[in-house]
């Protein structure tokens, strides 16, 4: 049978070739990290609906686009119809409490000639990391936050996601505490509107992980969580390897809790998902 006929004829539901999904295993694989190899069903299932709707005949014809697009725009839908770009409010209180007990006090006190902390958030989807980040910062430094420059790096692949970031409008869970929710934000119909305050505290960018770090400062904290979950081994080690070299020392890792960093790491262990230094 040949690979057109093949296409076609699954219940209507486009077919990927094993050379097409290879081709674009790799090229995603090569160009984000990200390694789909598993995720055949998944791409079939979620991404043939959306090839069909832009317009492409076949997931060859997409593929063959999605490689010559420099741009990186379709690789945005890649990433979202395969649910990459999860995230939400108060997502592991376990970690921000000892950030706030532990990695708070510890790097303020090496700053208090400076008043300056450099925090990058490495994935900050739609924003609520960062933002999270900063409302736990307002309100450990309370009446003292006006005197620190704690402004955030939030940086992602996903322009799709850094523009919903930059908008900040979000439905909250419902653990987001009351006192927060009046602080830190304003009501917007069903939504809610994150306060320019907070706003002002977080710099959005893009950026590919793959690519080396070249920020102006070193980092004191680093906020790298759920991302290289997507991340092979070899992509895992090369990009830990490289966030040690941006952290000044005694500056801090902080991963998810469904997370590991690979064996043989600089970083030494402080908790479950926390690294330091
Ligand atoms: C599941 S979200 C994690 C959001 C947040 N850190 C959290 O833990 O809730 C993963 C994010 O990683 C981004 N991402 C995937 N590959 C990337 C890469 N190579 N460079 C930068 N960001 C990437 C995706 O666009 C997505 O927004």
């Amino acid at each position: 049978m040949s690979t057109e006929n093949h296409e076609h004829n699954h219940m209507n539901e486009l077919q990927i070739s094993d050379a097409d999904f290879n081709r674009m295993v790799k090229f995603v694989h090569d160009n984000y990290g990200i390694d789909l190899h598993a995720k055949r069903q998944l791409i079939q299932s979620r991404l043939g609906t959306v090839i069909k709707r832009k317009g492409y005949q076949s997931f060859r014809e997409y593929v063959d686009f999605l490689l010559a697009d420099g741009s990186g725009d379709d690789i945005n839908e890649l990433l979202n119809k395969l649910k990459t770009n999860y995230t939400y409010f108060q997502r592991e209180t376990e970690s921000f409490d000892y950030f706030v007990d532990t990695i708070l006090p510890d790097v303020t006190a090496k700053h208090t000639g400076d008043k300056t902390l450099s925090i990058w958030s490495a994935a900050c989807s739609s924003g609520e990391e960062p933002y999270n980040v900063t409302m736990y910062m307002m309100d450990y430094f309370g009446p003292h936050w006006k005197e620190w420059d704690a402004r955030m790096l939030a940086t992602d692949l996903s322009v799709d996601v850094l523009g919903k970031a930059q908008r900040g409008v979000y439905q909250l869970p419902d653990n987001m505490p009351e006192k927060w929710k009046r602080s830190y934000f304003t009501p917007s119909g069903d939504r809610h509107q994150i306060s320019q305050e907070v706003k002002n505290n977080v710099i959005f960018r893009q950026f590919n992980l793959m690519d080396p770090i070249r920020f102006k400062r070193k980092f004191d904290i680093i906020f790298c969580r759920n991302v290289m979950i997507y991340f092979d081994q070899p992509t895992k080690t090369a990009l830990i390897n490289r966030m040690y070299d941006a952290t000044v020392p005694g500056g801090y890792l902080i991963i998810s809790l469904s997370e590991n960093l690979p064996p043989n790491t600089k970083w030494k262990r402080c908790t479950s998902a926390i690294f330091k230094k």
